[in-house]
């Protein structure tokens, strides 16, 4: 699957859903993810690999909210068929209206199609109970991730 294919996934009269590239994910991860930071910070490590998904929500024409996932490995995680979901985040006027829980939902039947047996993600303190209502487990203690902030390791069995 190429990345730069914008490919419709779900459109209801409220929000649409499409799989969209790693740069058009940027201007939600940085007024969301990196306010203040350099737009370089919003670039990840694996963002342009074909095994990375970039999910975006979009009201009419306007991205609102966005996910990506990585098969990426956790150490912690025995499971072979694992994904990293990173960069969740939904525009501020947006927050608290569902959508995340609704392109997370998306995201996570995509990979369950993938076979995917595991999502995991750092999540940041304030969003933990974001990720305890989508029913995502803490594992171990928390961490700190430089410059962003207390973290917990999450996972869901898909
Ligand atoms: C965290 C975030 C992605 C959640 O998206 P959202 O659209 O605001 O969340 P939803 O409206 O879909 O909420 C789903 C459920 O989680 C709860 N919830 C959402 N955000 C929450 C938070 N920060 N803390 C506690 N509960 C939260 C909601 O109350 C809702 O519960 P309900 O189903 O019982 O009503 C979004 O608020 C955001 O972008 N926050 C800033 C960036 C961030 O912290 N991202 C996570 C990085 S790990």
């Amino acid at each position: 699957m190429k990345n730069t294919k914008i490919k419709k996934i779900i459109s209801t009269s409220s929000y649409t859903i499409k799989i969209i590239s790693s740069k058009e994910t940027y201007s939600v991860r940085h007024s969301v993810l990196r306010i203040g930071k350099p737009i370089e910070s919003c670039v990840f490590n694996g963002d342009d690999l074909e095994t990375t998904i970039h999910l975006g929500i979009f009201a009419k024409e306007n991205l609102i909210g966005i996910c990506s996932f990585f098969k990426n490995t956790n150490p912690n995680i025995p499971e072979k068929q694992q994904f990293q979901l990173r960069g969740m985040a939904i525009l501020k006027p947006y927050q608290g209206k569902g959508l995340g829980k609704i392109i997370l939902k998306h995201g996570e039947t995509l990979l369950k199609d993938k076979n995917a047996k595991i999502i995991w993600c750092n999540a940041r303190e304030n969003a933990v109970n974001f990720y305890k209502k989508n029913r995502y487990q803490i594992n171990g203690e928390s961490f700190n991730i430089k410059d962003i902030g207390l973290h917990f390791l999450m996972y869901k069995v898909l």
